[in-house]
């Protein structure tokens, strides 16, 4: 397995370009399965989770080819119901096949999705919206069988404990669009990346009312036609690098991205003390403002438009070196602090009560040997180093390379000391006088994680 090794401490300079974003991408791959005619997508970027639903389409015997950013997905030939286990453990984006296997299929059998390290990640919202368009549905050894008879319009309210679901509001759109009359979703989600769902689909020849509002209204028709179609900026991606941007106290300009989908990320920034110029419609300059200190925050995420859960990472490891009581509350994925007991590996004075971490900053984060627990995490683990003293060794970045196109190239580009390479363990490089001076009692050392 691969690993970063990052000398941390040289502040991030330069323009980054970035990609078409991940979770807009994987839905509408599979929104192409509904066209009677090819689908092309631009700005398609190259990354893991890209390639695995590339792959699931292929055990769908439908063929995709990107090159260049750009990716043919023709359905002709798409003849399989099922997803099997291993797919959907990789990427529990699979799901999105569900709803194309059952509108096109009349059936779907999906592996039920295992446990996540992000937490809790049921498919009941899913399972809800499917059975009220006409879907039966029985468990079976760990596969969901589900078939119909004719889907039809119905009222579904998507609300789940922790808000609405995307991933379930793409799927029930995707049905609905090609059942016979009218549905709502209520309690819809309203990310960016679902917009751009309905949007697409529309494009295809969907009625699709209510779109970025939390109720929406579908009209099904008797056909939808291939699209061309660019997929919007990754604003998860543009968070990463603008967080980065902070904690190397750098000066970064992040171009091809869409700022109105990044509001609550900018608002955080600005509040912590990030100047953030607006350069024309679709780039952005951040840097640390001259005139105010780093302050500490209290965040708390929220389905669109509050603050993104996958930006949540991010903000704790910038958090973790601002000083003074930041809390960062996570309510959508309320266990999500796996990547907080790393960063306290680096020096951070961090601790989780219930749904919320509370960060004691402490000005500077030491290098140390770290591992990715997840996509974001690792992200936040990239950043935290790349700000710290010394050197970090981050394990398992093949978590990164899910959601992101080139990371560490993207980054040296801007200057960081960025490294990949095989995993090893080097000998720790002490300096066994001072270490004897300075070291603190061992009960006073935090081993949790
Ligand atoms: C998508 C994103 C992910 C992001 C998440 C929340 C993709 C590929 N992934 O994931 O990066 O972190 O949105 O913005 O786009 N829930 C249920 N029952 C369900 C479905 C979800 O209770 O059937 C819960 C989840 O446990 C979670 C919340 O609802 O607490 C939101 O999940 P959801 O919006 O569905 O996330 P995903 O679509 O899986």
């Amino acid at each position: 397995m691969d690993m970063y090794s990052i000398e941390g401490g040289t502040p991030l300079r330069g323009t980054v370009k970035i990609s078409g974003s991940k979770n807009a991408c994987l839905p509408l791959m599979c929104a192409a399965l509904l066209g009677n005619g090819p689908t092309v997508l631009e700005n398609v970027p190259d990354l893991r989770d890209i390639r695995s639903m590339m792959t699931l389409l292929e055990h769908l015997n439908v063929r995709a080819i990107l090159k260049n950013g750009r990716m043919v997905i023709d359905p002709a030939t798409f003849d399989t119901d099922w997803v099997p286990y291993d797919m959907m453990r990789k990427m529990r984006a699979s799901m999105y096949a569900f709803g194309p296997m059952i509108s096109k299929r009349r059936r779907a059998a999906v592996s039920k999705p295992g446990g996540c390290n992000i937490g809790n990640r049921p498919i009941d919202l899913h399972l809800r919206g499917f059975r009220a368009l006409g879907v039966r549905m029985v468990e079976r050894q760990g596969y969901v069988h589900a078939h119909h008879a004719g889907l039809h319009g119905a009222e579904i309210d998507l609300l789940g404990d922790n808000g609405p679901s995307v991933g379930a509001t793409c799927n029930v759109l995707m049905a609905a669009s090609l059942a016979s009359g009218r549905t709502v979703i209520r309690n819809a989600a309203r990310e960016p990346e679902v917009q751009e769902l309905a949007n697409m689909l529309a494009a295809m020849g969907a009625k699709i009312d209510g779109i970025g509002s939390p109720t929406l209204s579908i009209d099904g028709v008797e056909e939808l036609s291939g699209v061309k179609w660019r997929v919007q900026p990754d604003r998860i991606e543009a968070a990463t690098f603008a967080v980065a941007s902070a904690v190397t106290d750098g000066d970064v300009l992040l171009t091809d991205v869409d700022p109105t989908a990044m509001t609550a990320t900018l608002w955080a920034l600005r509040e912590w003390g990030a100047e953030i110029d607006h350069q024309g419609e679709d780039a952005l300059r951040v840097r640390r403002a001259t005139d105010c200190p780093m302050r500490p925050l209290q965040l708390e995420t929220g389905p669109y438009p509050g603050l993104a859960t996958d930006t949540q990472p991010l903000f704790s490891a910038l958090l973790a070196v601002t000083p003074g009581v930041s809390r960062v509350r996570d309510t959508i994925y309320r266990d999500r602090f796996m990547h907080a007991l790393e960063l306290n590996r680096m020096g951070a004075k961090t601790s989780q009560s219930g749904d919320f971490l509370s960060i004691n900053g402490v000005g500077r984060l030491e290098g140390a040997a770290v591992m990715a627990s997840d996509l974001r995490a690792g992200a936040a683990l990239t950043v935290a180093a790349l700000g710290a003293k010394g050197q970090t060794q981050l394990r398992r970045v093949y978590h990164i390379e899910r959601g992101y196109e080139r990371f560490e190239q993207k980054l040296a580009a801007l200057g960081a000391n960025i490294v990949r390479s095989s995993e090893t363990e080097p000998e720790p490089g002490l300096d066994w006088n001072a270490v004897e001076e300075e070291v603190a009692p061992v009960s006073e050392v935090d081993t949790r994680g």
